[in-house]
């Protein structure tokens, strides 16, 4: 059979998505699957399962990555990869980093059935706790086998419950034995929803990303005094949350003063003690800032600095800034962008590129390896959310388009530039 006609199956792919959303399935048709969490055990239990089936070879290394391999007719010369996420966030949607992980799983299940070997080795892959929600920071175990974050470092980051990522991982048995470290690669292929609203607006059914935004991630810690809030008047107050909604201000107002599209938000804030009567101690809240220009957000970050000592000497409190994590804009191969393309006009989808606002495994993978993404559209351009959505023709067309991508970059037997 001439590969260029060979395609998913869509009714296999759709009945695994069915299968798996039902692992942390939320009353308002959504997943809640945080990292590390006995439905993300589960989830992975599946997908392990899935790959056994189809006689792939799996290993799990000491993040807790699940690699199934598919040998290809040249094992020695770098493979091709093809993988995303199936942890979630907390109440979130079905698709984001799930779809990518069945696609390349329903891509290697095409070539089993269909009995082709590829020139290169494939694998599709789960990469742990891509969304950082629970364990910060996001993208980590990508991060670790891109060697841009120390193991020691990951295993050490903790919930707030005080359970760090290492017990974590011994907890649900996903603590693997292979060292959590890169091999070479040809390419890396990640396929996801857009997450915006871009594409369902367009039309356009596939969207090609020019590469992935920095991300910056802070943590801010305000110390003001706990008093009673009757008898203590206004002018000696050293209220920490007070401080804090003036610094959360700043964080909104300062991609206007910066330019350029970058976004900035506060995301997550602890209050304490959290009394309606006592006044506020203790905050930590966090800020993420994205941009295609690092220097901007790195600008942005100069100008809270100074804005929050400020804030915080009129507050009469003191405050702590940590940079959590400080991941660089990814702009990707311009040879897999080209497959990507090649594969979606060939296959007769519509497509237009892209600037992924989101940010994925391929954001680390990209510093080690050629990378590139494959974008379908969000419905209303919802995500991170229950009523995140995305048709199931058009999920059926991005499996197509990695499928055809990823055999193009299989049997290539040169190196790219
Ligand atoms: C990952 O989900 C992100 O925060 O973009
Ligand atoms: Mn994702
Ligand atoms: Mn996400």
């Amino acid at each position: 059979m001439d590969i260029k006609e060979l395609r998913i199956n869509s009714n296999r792919f759709k009945q695994s998505h069915d299968e798996i959303c039902k692992i942390g399935a939320t009353a308002g048709g959504g997943v809640n699957r945080v990292a590390l969490t006995d439905e993300d055990r589960q989830a992975r239990d599946l997908f392990v399962k899935w790959l056994k089936e189809i006689q792939c070879n799996v290993s799990i290394d000491e993040m807790g990555n699940i690699f199934g391999e598919r040998t290809g007719k040249h094992p020695e010369l770098p493979s091709v990869m093809s993988g995303s996420h199936l942890d979630s966030q907390p109440n979130a949607g079905r698709f984001d980093g799930t779809l990518g992980v069945l696609a390349a799983l329903e891509v290697l299940r095409t070539l089993h059935e269909n009995d082709i070997k590829t020139e290169r080795t494939l694998f599709a892959t789960n990469w742990t706790n891509e969304e950082g929600c629970r364990f910060p920071p996001v993208m980590v175990s990508s991060g670790v086998w891109a060697g841009a974050i120390a193991l020691e470092k990951a295993y050490q980051s903790m919930d707030n419950g005080g359970v760090t990522q290492l017990e974590a991982l011994e907890q649900i048995g996903y603590k693997g034995t292979t060292p959590a470290k890169n091999w070479p690669l040809h390419a890396y292929y990640e396929y996801h929803i857009e997450q915006g609203p871009i594409l369902e607006k367009a039309g356009i059914t596939i969207g090609i990303p020019k590469g992935i935004v920095c991300l910056h991630w802070y943590d801010i810690t305000i110390e003001g005094q706990g008093d009673h809030v009757g008898p203590t008047p206004m002018e000696v107050r050293r209220d920490a949350l007070c401080c804090a909604a003036e610094m959360i201000l700043k964080v909104k107002g300062v991609p206007d003063r910066v330019g350029g599209g970058m976004v900035a938000t506060v995301g997550e804030i602890h209050n304490s003690p959290n009394s309606r009567n006592i006044i506020p101690e203790k905050v930590h809240f966090t800020i993420d800032i994205r941009s295609w220009d690092d220097d901007q957000a790195l600008k942005a970050w100069t100008i809270l600095e100074q804005d929050f000592n400020e804030i915080a000497e009129c507050n009469g409190t003191t405050v702590q800034m940590a940079v959590t994590s400080q991941v660089v804009h990814a702009p990707f191969n311009k040879e897999l962008v080209l497959h990507i393309t090649e594969s979606a006009e060939a296959l007769g989808y519509s497509n237009q590129d892209i600037v992924s606002g989101a940010v994925h495994d391929a954001s680390y993978i990209n510093q080690i390896a050629p990378a590139a993404m494959i974008f379908v559209p969000s419905i209303g351009g919802r995500s991170h959310v229950e009523v995140e959505h995305t048709d199931w023709d058009d999920c059926v067309a991005g499996a197509n388009v990695l499928l055809q991508s990823m055999l193009k970059s299989a049997n290539e037997i040169w190196f790219y530039s």
